[in-house]
């Protein structure tokens, strides 16, 4: 009965285990999928500033999925969502062993594209290009310290 009754709370202990590193595979994926929305919203606003007359609705209307999807990065690293969880992730364990360092990194980026965002409202283009090229190096100084190079 007591070999019985350990075994039954092995058999539950992995089950929670298992329910656990779902759901942290879901926080993963979740996040990477924000990382590519804000690739495309970004690329979109690049390409469209490429034409001749850009489309200031387009520029808004990227410029505002950029601002709502960057406003999320911070969210989307919880503990024990790092490379220990087993799950393929390119965040690098400094995001938790330096949460100031990433926090401040990911307010400078939240402030650039907020300011990108503002200039797509004003419709002035030069203001906005060069609130876009603003945007870029945000990007990287994040990837540079807080995202595995590949
Ligand atoms: C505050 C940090 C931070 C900022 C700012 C940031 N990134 Fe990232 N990015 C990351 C991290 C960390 C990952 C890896 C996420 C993972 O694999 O769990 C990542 C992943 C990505 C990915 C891969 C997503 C996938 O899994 O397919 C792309 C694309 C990307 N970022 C683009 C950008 C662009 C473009 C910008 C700026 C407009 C940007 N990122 C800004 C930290 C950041």
């Amino acid at each position: 009965m007591r070999r019985f009754g350990s075994a039954l709370l092995g058999l539950t202990v992995l089950a929670a285990a298992g329910a656990a590193s779902a759901q942290v595979a879901s926080v993963i994926e979740a996040r990477q999928n924000n990382f590519k929305a804000i690739a495309k919203a970004f690329k979109t606003i690049n390409d469209e500033l490429k034409a001749s007359r850009p489309s200031l609705a387009v520029l808004r209307a990227a410029a505002a999925d950029l601002t709502a999807a960057s406003q999320r990065i911070p969210n989307g690293f919880p503990a024990g969502s790092g490379p220990e969880s087993g799950v393929k992730t390119e965040a690098l364990p400094a995001i938790w062993q330096n949460p100031a360092g990433f926090t401040e990194v990911a307010n400078r980026h939240i402030a650039a594209v907020r300011a990108l965002e503002a200039a797509a409202q004003s419709g002035d283009i030069a203001r906005i290009r060069s609130a876009t090229d603003a945007v870029g190096p945000t990007c990287k100084a994040c990837h540079d310290q807080f995202r595995l190079k590949k």
